[in-house]
């Protein structure tokens, strides 16, 4: 399933909190800010809340400016993005702003919310039925694959986008600290208590926007099993990236890989024919800059834009073995192995028979071929 790209937008007081307990929604963000928001919305192709917020605030999410209004219509878009919101229980007023205002609206629940919410909510309004408990990811995978969202804006509240951030769901955070203190003990948090991904994010950008400070974080944890996270995506691309890098061949593929620790540390990166090595593989290299007794290499995380090698001639030993040597367990990888030098070649099954996680991303398949298109038959170049 194709998910979203998923950035969390919220503003948060100096002490943490989204909101006061006051019956009023507490304007944290000034001027500058709602308008900097206005603009992610008008860059997104939906925009997320959960139920509580829209039964707290009553929000009516648009795209405020008409000159971002008409950009996106001339852009072949519709003039406001989808709104969603999500209800386990279906408890949700037909006369809140929610469905009043803007363009197209979804609701996601489970099946008896979305019998409570049938014939109740404006026409047109589209109730999803996600099964008995309502998963972040068929929500995720519905959006991206039915509505075709590639850029979703979550903008709250608490719960929802605790949830999202401690599934390895959130892409992005976006947090714009306002300079005011709430201090009440019953107001709500942006993150709740709870296991989320360890380790640290990684700061991508902090700006002044009016008298609020917006930072902008990235995930780094890998995730776990076979699960992919947010982080296995990003990663996955800088090991694709890195195979542009490579020496030219007309003999053997160019590939990148990165290795990185439960913790979101990276603890190597290298690409193929690396440092005048002409039959070094990607992994092979990247494995070789690491001492073999480091004990974060059993927790770590293989990305390699192609599936790693099951056999190979230039070495004894081909890098689904070494991957299972070093002790390592879980590997993403972008695209399959042709036939193209090795015929029937399956490294992701030899991975998988010694227990090693293996996630195939193909998304981004382009990607890992496009440095490799000479080695290609026409047709599967893409
Ligand atoms: N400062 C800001 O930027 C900002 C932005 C937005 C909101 N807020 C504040 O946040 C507060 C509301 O936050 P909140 O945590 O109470 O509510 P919330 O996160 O907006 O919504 C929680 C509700 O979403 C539904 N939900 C949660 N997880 C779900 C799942 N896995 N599947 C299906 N439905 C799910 C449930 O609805 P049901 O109960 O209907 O089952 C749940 O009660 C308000 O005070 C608001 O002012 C602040």
């Amino acid at each position: 399933m194709a998910h979203p790209y998923v950035l969390l937008s919220a503003a948060v007081s100096l002490d943490g909190f989204l909101d006061d307990t006051g019956p009023e929604r507490l304007l944290l963000s000034g001027p500058e800010d709602f308008d900097r928001v206005d603009e992610v919305r008008a860059g997104s192709d939906a925009i997320l809340v959960g139920a509580g917020t829209v039964r707290t605030d009553n929000p009516r999410l648009l795209v405020n400016s008409a000159r971002r209004r008409a950009a996106r219509v001339a852009a072949g878009l519709p003039e406001y993005p989808l709104k969603v919101t999500v209800s386990v229980s279906g408890d949700l007023d037909p006369e809140a702003l929610f469905w009043h205002t803007g363009g197209a609206k979804t609701v996601y629940s489970t099946d008896k919310g979305a019998e409570r919410l049938r014939g109740r909510l404006p026409a047109g309004v589209e109730v999803v039925a996600l099964g008995p408990d309502m998963q972040w990811r068929d929500v995720l995978g519905h959006l991206g694959d039915v509505k075709g969202v590639r850029r979703l804006m979550v903008e709250g509240g608490g719960q929802v986008h605790t949830q999202l951030l401690r599934q390895g769901l959130a892409d992005e955070l976006q947090l714009a600290v306002a300079p005011l203190f709430v201090g009440e003990a019953g107001a709500p948090r942006m993150f709740g208590p709870g296991a989320y991904p360890p380790g640290r994010m990684r700061l991508v950008e902090a700006r002044v926007v009016g008298d609020v400070v917006l930072m902008r974080y990235v995930p780094t944890a890998p995730g776990t099993g076979r699960l992919a996270f947010a982080a296995d995506r990003r990663w996955l691309e800088a090991a694709c990236e890195l195979a542009a890098q490579c020496p030219p061949s007309r003999t053997a593929f160019s590939v990148g890989a990165v290795i990185v620790a439960a913790d979101g540390t990276e603890l190597a990166r290298a690409h193929s024919r690396e440092g005048g090595d002409a039959v070094v593989h990607a992994e092979e290299a990247a494995l070789a800059k690491l001492d073999p007794a480091d004990p974060r290499l059993a927790a770590a995380t293989v990305y390699s834009s192609l599936e790693p090698c099951a056999r190979r001639a230039s070495r004894p030993a081909p890098c689904a073995r070494l991957i299972i040597d070093a002790g390592v367990r879980r590997v993403v990888t972008a695209w399959r192995e042709p036939d193209t030098f090795v015929a029937s070649a399956d490294g992701n099954a030899l991975l998988a028979a010694q227990g090693v996680d293996v996630v195939v991303l193909p998304e981004y398949e382009d990607l890992a071929k496009a440095p490799n298109a000479h080695l290609l038959p026409p047709a599967t170049r893409t």
